[in-house]
């Protein structure tokens, strides 16, 4: 695992300085999921898999931005799967992006889940590592090298509203969950990356992001593998809570497709409480 975050910390040194220096326009090419990619999507994802091929533990790749899984060692023991750079339209505007790694050890589904990892490359580039048993860890880039801040831990109840999807498309119930959260006084925070979106609730104590199943996309957005799990798995690290619109934690999932998505609620306990009294979910 040692020689895994390591690897981690070098390729969101060479993503950072590929967003900082290289060209922002698409690519000729669809993802999986049928959207555009950029030039910077398809570069990371190959700064990644470069680096992971020299790493004799990762035996199989699977990425956001690739169809199927990729063999790198066939005696290795860890499936890597990655988004390389969620939330990537947003480098042309210049708000904050991520590469979102998840570390499973045997068939893919959440609780072969063993550390999960993400890079936040904002006006300072962070890292979040979660192991088992152990509170998630912060480090920032100071002077060229990654310095361990602190452990994450979440509050009990938070003050931010991260609400994702389009409300045209909401279900009447989470439009009364939304608007509940604001008439209690939650802020907006919703930048349209899901890692810095998460990142801020996660150290600014707690809230709640929710990208919901809507009449557009009735199984969510957000890629189950790559993005759900290992957030759900973070934020349960901290303290918070992870579930999706049926009340069941997202550690549990089980995808039947490497791209499969999920409605996904995180939070901090009493916004988790909320959403399941909106959602008309038995506590
Ligand atoms: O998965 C891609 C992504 O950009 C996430 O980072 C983000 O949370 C979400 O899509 C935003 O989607 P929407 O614009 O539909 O709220």
């Amino acid at each position: 695992m040692h020689t895994i975050i390591e690897t981690i910390k070098s390729i969101a040194f060479e993503i950072d300085q590929a967003i900082k220096t290289e060209d922002l326009g698409y690519s000729n090419s669809e993802n999986s999921s049928g959207e555009d990619q950029l030039k910077l999507d398809v570069q990371s994802d190959l700064i990644i898999e470069k680096a992971f091929a020299s790493v004799a533990v990762v035996k199989n790749l699977v990425s956001e931005e690739k169809e199927g899984v990729l063999e790198l060692h066939a005696e290795g023991k860890y499936t890597i799967c990655y988004d390389p750079l969620d939330g990537s339209s947003l480098v042309d505007v210049n708000l904050s992006v991520g590469s979102i790694f998840g570390i499973y050890e045997g068939v893919l589904k959440a609780q072969n889940l063993v550390a999960s990892a993400y890079v936040v490359y904002g006006p300072r580039v962070e890292l979040v590592i979660a192991q088992k048993s152990q509170k998630p860890m912060l480090y920032r880039v100071l002077n060229n090298a990654f310095k361990q801040i602190a452990e994450i831990t979440m509050e009990k109840k938070g003050k931010l509203n991260a609400p994702g999807g389009t409300q045209q498309h909401w279900e009447k119930h989470h439009k009364i969950l939304i608007d509940d959260l604001f008439a209690q006084g939650y802020r907006l925070r919703y930048s349209g990356g899901m890692v810095p979106d998460l990142h801020q609730i996660m150290l600014k104590g707690g809230g709640l992001f929710s990208y919901p199943g809507t009449s557009d996309k009735p199984e969510g957005k957000l890629r189950q593998l790559f993005e759900v799990i290992p957030f759900a798995f973070i934020y349960e690290q901290a303290g918070g809570e992870a579930i999706d619109d049926k009340g069941i934690r997202l550690m549990e999932l089980v995808p039947k497709h490497p791209h499969d998505t999920s409605p996904c609620f995180f939070g901090s306990v009493y916004e988790i409480d909320v959403m399941k009294k909106a959602y008309g979910i038995e506590a």
